[in-house]
């Protein structure tokens, strides 16, 4: 073979794995909305920067005629680039090449560069659309899933985990994408099930969609599988990107510094009169967070889930900082199932991380209810109080008004390892609210009496004072005055060193 001949046959080799399934299929993917893997990448990596690998792995399947079909890179596109200039690891499913789907041959590309991402400490980016297993490649397909499960949780902590679906991701193929650290997914063209409409009826006679069992919104807003929900492929791709902005690259490395003019003494007036006197009013928390972090910049995570808890990314003087807050625009913020749990699993992200975490409490307490008590509230809330005790990454509490009852230790206090503890005047720290703690206390005074008696309580307990007095809040602030004290505070818990005790591991309740 001339010397040509070889560089013609290399030609022909990336050619051929740069068309994957062909144009026809190409075109299908194109008319249902979607972008093609290769499409994806280029929207994902910086320009000019992705670097392929593995692109001529074939199957080495011979059972039903598969020896015939073979297409270079065999449906998977692995390998690395940056974002941002920083390195990330990319695999992505290529639904033109026998619909994407697993064999033993492109697993081993994904197992390939989740070794490396581990091994040069830099984040793992799944692209999914996909049938799943490949029927032809029979239990070798499904070790190669297992493969991958393994990896993501020999991962998992060590360096961040992002997938994104936009196509099909069914029955075991799912766990991949759930055992990472944050779920995209597109809306109306993405779904996840682990049985699909077909099997479930059958099985329990239910007749469900595609959309309404496993859709975006479905995973964003009433599962809590996903953590996001873009409208088409390239919107995921630029929340991804955005989102790599704030976090580290593995679990060694602080979260990336991005100076800011934004005045780290700015005050907001507007915040002085945010929080209603009246502690029945509600008011929206967000406005207080977008007020306080770097150039108004928020980002949202689970944003559509359980939204008496808002959690998400921002910066405060240019470093990034985990947000927890209870919402009490939503079901008064209490606390509940859902809630617990996302803010329990943003917490232990960020902890992983090395991500400061702000605390906003403006918490009633639990949410009463048999659904709650049977749905096992007691365990679920329990996550909560256990990821902020386990979190030793500097922990900054503001209470903004209630605080009450179990939720006021919960909600990352004083006595659970909170570095610094804020409430602004309007803090309410007490064992529960006026109206309960006097129907408790005085039973059978009349209703005159009660009023007075809760006025008395207001007055004496429903405040931050006696907290304060006991050291449980190291300062009272004025609200126009929260970003400078927030950014005062991370200043100050920098270099914190803190570690649990030696173990193997804890024993979070599941
Ligand atoms: C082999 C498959 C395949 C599969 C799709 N294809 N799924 N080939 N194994 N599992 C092929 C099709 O034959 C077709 O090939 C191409 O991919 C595109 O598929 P279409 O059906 O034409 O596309 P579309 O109409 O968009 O439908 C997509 C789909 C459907 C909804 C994903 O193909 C489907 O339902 N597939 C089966 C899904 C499934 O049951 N998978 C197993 C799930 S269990 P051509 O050559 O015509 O382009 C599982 C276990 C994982 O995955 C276990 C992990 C532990």
């Amino acid at each position: 073979m001339s010397l040509q001949s070889k560089f013609d046959k290399l030609e022909s080799e990336n050619r051929a794995a740069e068309l994957g399934g062909g144009q026809k299929r190409i075109d299908k993917q194109h008319n249902a909305g979607k972008k093609t893997a290769r499409e994806r990448i280029n929207d994902l990596i910086d320009p000019g920067s992705f670097v392929e690998i593995d692109k001529l792995v074939k199957h080495q399947t011979k059972d039903f005629g598969m020896e015939d079909k073979k297409i270079a890179g065999d449906g998977m596109i692995t390998g690395y680039g940056k974002i941002d200039d920083r390195l990330v690891y990319v695999f992505a499913q290529d639904f033109t090449v026998f619909g994407g789907t697993m064999s033993r041959s492109n697993a081993d590309k994904v197992v390939k560069i989740m070794d490396m991402a581990v091994k040069m400490g830099a984040p793992l980016i799944g692209l999914n659309d996909s049938g799943g297993a490949r029927i032809q490649e029979g239990v070798r397909s499904l070790a190669g899933y297992a493969d991958i499960f393994y990896r993501n949780v020999r991962a998992s902590g060590v360096v961040p985990q992002i997938s994104a679906i936009l196509g099909p991701c069914a029955g075991g193929a799912v766990y991949s994408p759930a055992l990472t650290d944050f779920i995209f997914m597109v809306k109306e063209s993405s779904y996840m099930f682990v049985t699909g409409p077909d099997v479930i009826k059958t099985v329990t006679h239910e007749e469900v969609t595609k959309e309404a069992l496993g859709g975006a919104m479905t995973h964003n807003a009433d599962s809590g599988v996903a953590h996001f929900a873009a409208q088409d492929d390239e919107q995921s791709m630029m929340m991804i990107r955005d989102l790599i902005s704030f976090i580290p690259s593995n679990n060694l490395e602080d979260p990336p510094f991005k100076p800011s003019n934004d005045d780290p003494n700015r005050e907001d007036e507007k915040l002085q009169n945010l929080v209603p006197n009246d502690p029945n009013k509600p008011y929206d928390i967000t406005e207080i967070i977008n007020s306080v972090v770097d150039d108004h910049n928020f980002l949202e995570v689970q944003a559509h889930y359980a939204k008496n808890m808002i959690v998400g990314f921002g910066r405060l003087g240019g470093r990034t900082v985990g947000i927890v807050a209870n919402q009490p625009a939503f079901l008064a913020g209490c606390l509940d199932i859902n809630s617990s749990v996302k803010a329990a699993r943003f917490v232990r992200f960020c902890d992983a991380f090395n991500i400061p975490l702000i605390t906003f409490v403006d918490v009633p307490g639990f949410l009463p209810g048999t659904n709650q008590e049977l749905g096992g509230i007691i365990k679920h809330g329990a996550k909560l109080l256990y990821a902020f005790s386990e979190a030793t990454v500097p922990k900054i509490t503001l209470i903004t008004r209630k605080a009450y009852g179990g939720a006021y230790d919960v909600m990352s206090s004083k006595h659970i390892g909170a570095d610094v503890n804020y409430s602004y005047p309007t803090g309410e720290i007490a064992v529960m609210g006026p109206d309960g703690a006097v129907n408790i206390l005085y039973r059978d005074l009349d209703d005159e009496k009660k009023k007075e008696a809760v006025a008395e309580y207001k007055e004496n307990f429903a405040n931050p004072f006696r907290a304060a007095e006991l050291g449980y809040i190291d300062e009272i602030i004025y609200p126009k005055e929260t970003r400078k004290k927030l950014i005062q505070a991370l200043e100050m818990t920098k270099n914190k060193s803190h570690s649990n005790p030696p173990k193997k591991h804890g024993n979070i309740p599941l």
